[in-house]
């Protein structure tokens, strides 16, 4: 097999074997068998984080990369050339772990946002999904070297349950954190609220707080990514039962979803311009429409959120393989993309990374 040749784990399917369509110039996207092409890529930067959200991290935080193990900013950067030049990548989202953890995050943005100029004219996105804990002292040198967006986690605008929920004391520092990307005039900020018990119990709390805010909220189901591996299907809180307890406050309607393969689903709130959003994952998945492809901090193409086959792009990088055969092996990890999370399934089993281990 080519991948033992090569010695990349992980790789199911040799590129030569690919149907004949894959990989020809004329077809450049990563598509998969099931008819969908990815053209969002998500690329972790790290495993660490400043919290510990407990739908999403241990208590002790997650085993340490090895440094020499972590995608360099140059790396990261090849890759999004490749992805957006050969591949037909538009967006590209940063994420981990938390990113303000790598001291180089400025570099990383500014190495890629150098090399994302899309084939038919303009730019890919380059954006990031945050906790918002030292946005504030980093948001100009951020801003300054290419970021054009911000997605933002919260889940409760109460400080004793932030500090419960995430198991630190931080909630000032996210306010301040918001405050700075808005001063900044990143727009559309989108805030993540991960549907806890909890979150469900002040959640009309959090809308009207975004709402005098002028953020835009979306709720998302828990997804069994923790951990902690404490998610039980018959415990989680679903979008219906949401939308029951923002209904005692709020006029909720016209449901709509702008994109197909966007996961949240956006209510009007009391008539409108407001809307909050549902991203729910687990009750009405948007996987038929998914157009996501995911490098990890390590360097491997996932090309699911749940799905554990990985190739090892780190491997290519260092033994001197070009771009063109870097962007065979990555079509070839997308085609093998399963068609759904499969939750549903009487024979499902988690993943064997959690979300932060694999990038949010
Ligand atoms: P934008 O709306 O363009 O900002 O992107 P987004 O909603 O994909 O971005 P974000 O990183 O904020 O993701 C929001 C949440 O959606 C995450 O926190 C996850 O819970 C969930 N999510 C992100 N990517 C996936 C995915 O590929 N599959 C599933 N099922 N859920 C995802
Ligand atoms: N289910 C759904 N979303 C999750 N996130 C982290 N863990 C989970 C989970 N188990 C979200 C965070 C953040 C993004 C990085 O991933 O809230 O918005
Ligand atoms: Fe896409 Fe997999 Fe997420 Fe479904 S679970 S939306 S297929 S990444």
């Amino acid at each position: 097999m080519v991948s033992l040749a090569l010695g990349i784990p992980g790789i199911r399917r040799d590129p030569a074997q690919l149907p004949p369509t894959v990989g020809r110039p004329d077809t450049p996207g990563l598509i998969d068998t099931f008819g969908r092409t990815a053209r969002d890529l998500r690329i972790s930067i790290t495993e660490k984080c400043s919290l510990r959200c407990t739908y999403c991290m241990p208590e002790a935080g997650l085993p340490a990369i090895a440094r020499e193990n972590l995608l360099t900013a140059t790396e990261i950067a090849r890759l999004v050339a490749i992805a957006v030049r050969d591949l037909g990548v538009h967006d590209i989202r940063f994420t981990g772990g938390e990113p303000l953890m790598r001291a180089d995050l400025a570099e990383i943005i500014r190495q890629s946002a150098a090399v994302a100029h899309l084939p038919g004219g303009g730019m890919a996105s380059i954006s990031m999904t945050t906790n918002a804990i030292g946005l504030d002292h980093r948001i100009h040198e951020l801003v300054e070297a290419g970021l054009t967006r911000i997605n933002i986690s919260l889940d409760t605008v109460d400080r004793d349950h932030f500090a419960r929920l995430t198991r630190r004391d931080r909630l000032p520092s996210v306010f301040a954190g918001i405050q700075a990307a808005k001063d900044a005039g990143l727009t559309p900020l989108k805030i993540n609220a991960v549907l806890m018990r909890d979150t469900l119990a002040g959640a009309a709390d959090l809308l009207q707080w975004c709402l005098a805010n002028g953020v835009r909220l979306r709720f998302i189901e828990q997804m069994p990514l923790d951990a902690d591996e404490a998610w039980a299907r018959d415990n989680m809180v679903d979008a219906a039962e949401l939308l029951a307890v923002l209904g005692t406050r709020f006029t909720l309607s016209q449901p709509h979803r702008d994109d197909p393969s966007a996961p949240a689903e956006e209510w009007t709130v009391d008539g409108g311009p407001a809307t909050v959003g549902i991203i729910a994952s687990v009750t009405r998945s948007f996987c038929e429409a998914c157009d996501r492809t995911r490098v990890t901090a390590e360097g491997t193409v996932r090309s699911c959120l749940f799905g554990d086959d990985e190739t090892d792009l780190r491997a290519l990088l260092r033994n001197g393989s070009d771009d063109a055969t870097i962007a065979k092996w990555w079509r070839a990890a997308q085609w093998g993309k399963q068609s759904g999370h499969g939750m549903d399934r009487a024979d499902f089993v988690r993943p064997q990374r959690s979300m932060g281990a694999i990038g949010g």
